[in-house]
């Protein structure tokens, strides 16, 4: 733990936060800062500021903020720990020695055997793509050519051919490659014969990972016999590839966003469904290749975008695996929308019938999450139905089925749904708030920082100070903390006070990783100017205070608390009186 914290630092004096972000984006001098275009939000102005002195960054436009680690993450769409890697990797820091790698000869194996599948697979998308522009390839090419796809979105997407099940190995094994780690990582099958392409004879579809890198094979049979073993067949799992985990085309997407912020993914089902899109101008579509979704993807997903829409085939949406998936989605954050294609056609054959501006209307009117399991519950209980018998028998269930949903919601939603499901029922909303309550007593209250104490914005303000390094300003010990972010904040501020240590700006993301933009905004947008400052120090005085009494508060109620069990403790009297006094002296 300790490494890590030095590592961070060390990371973050070697990689200056102006020289980082330039390397991704064009920086324009503007004063002591720098400004861009801001990568995650689209904008025509620049209001994206990089301050050199604070090695901070911050959209005036989004309001999206971080540090020299939170933009390496946003940016390449990774971990916390991928983008301390590239990081490290850019200054030549080496990686610090953690329980996983210190010494582990089995994990430096492990990754030595993943690199060797990862150039196995790189090499053999290369055989594929040549022979599928090679005069054996001829086939593939009519068949692309025959849906309807271009060279320019066939060449995007890498798409090639296997020729037969022997010319793949008999490369592979050309290059220097055991046949034993070509089998391992899924481009080979063993059989009676040796090692044959697994994919022989299909149109091949690259999927590559979120950085790039080719991981596995989607394979589509052109002819009846191959079809007959499968439309599709994919690389079986392997170290690199777990299919239900992966999206495919990720790479493309997180490319669009790099280029112009993504408002928006869409989450098909099929292959050839993302390079219809693509072709069609439809740039932020990935996959799920035909399974439900996990938390995995959900993770994938919300590193590209924090609003998907859901385009899956007529039946499909309406599966419960399928809205068990969007339920991961919802939890994973994401705002979720599903569309609606009709005539059970699927993207690619619904753009080809009706061309990339129907499709757009699809887009436009996709439902709410809420508002599609309603529509679904409508299904199952035609509460609208034109027979009274009917409907009497759906309308106890359709309300069972409401408040099931309504209870996957936040506060403000639920408040929102609550009024729609009463109207559509009839049944008072008093009746669903008390069904609710009723059944969430046991849990916790969910707790939303909008609105602030005056403390808390007191324990804001004497922190923002603290740690800006105003000279007139430190803590002594820690506030009552109701949120996670003051809590750790204030354990940093604390920890660099018994070092000596002079606190530092930029370390807010590192301590408080994944607060909201509100959060790091009360720290970092504070006026600290000079202008300001005798104001300020007055009212640090007062904030200081404020938080002090509310913490001799607290302790009084507990004592109050005691004595009333024991009234008699003289113990407990003498530390009433004197936190008594305490309170009225501060005061
Ligand atoms: P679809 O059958 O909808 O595929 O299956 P598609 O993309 O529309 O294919 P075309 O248009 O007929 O060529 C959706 C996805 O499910 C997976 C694939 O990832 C496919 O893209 N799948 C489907 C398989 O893995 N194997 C199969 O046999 C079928
Ligand atoms: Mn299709």
């Amino acid at each position: 733990m300790a490494d890590w914290s030095d590592f961070i630092q060390q990371i973050k004096r070697n990689n200056d936060i102006v020289d980082v972000i330039g390397s991704y984006l064009e920086l324009r001098r503007s004063g002591a800062n720098f400004m861009a275009r801001c990568p995650f939000h689209g904008e025509k102005t620049p209001s994206f500021n990089v301050n050199r002195s604070l090695q901070i960054y911050k959209c005036f436009g989004c309001g999206e903020s971080g540090d020299v680690i939170k933009f390496v993450e946003k940016y390449e769409s990774c971990s916390f720990v991928e983008a301390c890697e590239i990081l490290a990797k850019r200054a030549g820091i080496p990686m610090p020695e953690t329980s996983v790698n210190r010494d582990d000869k089995e994990y430096r194996e492990r990754k030595a055997k993943r690199d060797v599948y990862l150039a196995i697979c790189k090499d053999t998308a290369k055989f594929y793509w040549r022979v599928y522009r090679s005069e054996k390839g001829q086939l593939a090419r009519r068949y692309m050519q025959g849906r309807g796809f271009d060279d320019v979105t066939v060449n995007k997407f890498g798409i090639g051919y296997s020729p037969d099940g022997f010319s793949l190995p008999k490369y592979l094994a050309s290059v220097g490659y055991s046949m034993a780690d070509c089998v391992k990582c899924g481009v080979l099958q063993k059989g009676r014969q040796g090692e044959t392409d697994a994919l022989s004879g299909r149109l091949i579809v690259p999927i590559f990972n979120m950085q790039g890198q080719v991981i596995a094979f989607g394979g589509r049979g052109m002819d009846e016999y191959t079809i007959a073993h499968g439309k599709y067949k994919n690389t079986s799992e392997t170290p690199l590839f777990i299919k239900k985990d992966n999206l495919f085309a990720v790479n493309i997407a997180k490319e669009q966003k790099q280029q112009s912020a993504l408002p928006h993914l869409v989450v098909v089902e099929g292959y050839m469904d993302v390079i219809a899109m693509y072709q069609a101008g439809f740039k932020g579509a990935v996959a799920s290749m035909g399974t439900s979704l996990t938390e995995q993807q959900a993770k994938w997903l919300s590193r590209l975008s924090d609003t998907v829409y859901i385009c899956y085939d007529g039946d499909a949406a309406g599966q419960k695996a399928t809205v068990r998936g969007l339920d991961i989605l919802d939890r994973a954050g994401l705002e979720v929308r599903v569309m609606t294609v009709p005539e059970k056609l699927d993207p690619d054959e619904y753009i080809k019938k009706y061309g990339a501006e129907a499709f757009d209307k699809l887009i436009d009117d996709a439902m709410p999450l809420p508002d599609y399991k309603l529509k679904l519950l409508e299904n199952a209980f035609p509460i609208n139905s034109s027979d009274p018998a009917q409907r009497n028998n759906a309308l106890p269930k359709y309300v069972k089925g409401a408040i099931t949903m309504l209870k996957s919601l936040d506060d403000v939603r639920q408040a929102r749904y609550i009024t729609a499901v009463s109207l559509t029922t009839g049944y008072s909303e008093d009746y669903f708030r008390r069904k609710l309550t009723e059944e969430n007593e046991t849990e916790l209250p969910n707790i939303t920082g909008d609105e602030l104490t005056q403390e808390d914005k007191a324990k804001y303000f004497v922190a923002a100070c603290v740690l800006h390094g105003e000279d007139y300003a430190s803590v002594e010990d820690k506030p009552l903390c109701n949120s996670a972010f003051l809590s750790s904040l204030y354990d940093y501020l604390l920890d660099c006070k018994s070092k000596g240590a002079k606190p530092s700006v930029d370390m807010l993301y590192t301590v408080c990783p994944n607060a909201s933009e509100e959060q790091y905004s009360y720290i970092i947008d504070v006026d600290l100017s000079k202008a300001k400052r005798e104001v300020n120090k007055r009212y640090f005085e007062e904030c200081k205070r404020l938080v002090t009494v509310e913490k001799f508060k607290l302790r009084r109620d507990e004592l109050l608390k005691k004595l009333k069990k024991d009234p008699s403790d003289g113990d407990l009297l003498n530390e009433l009186a004197e936190l008594s006094k305490k309170i009225t002296d501060i005061r």
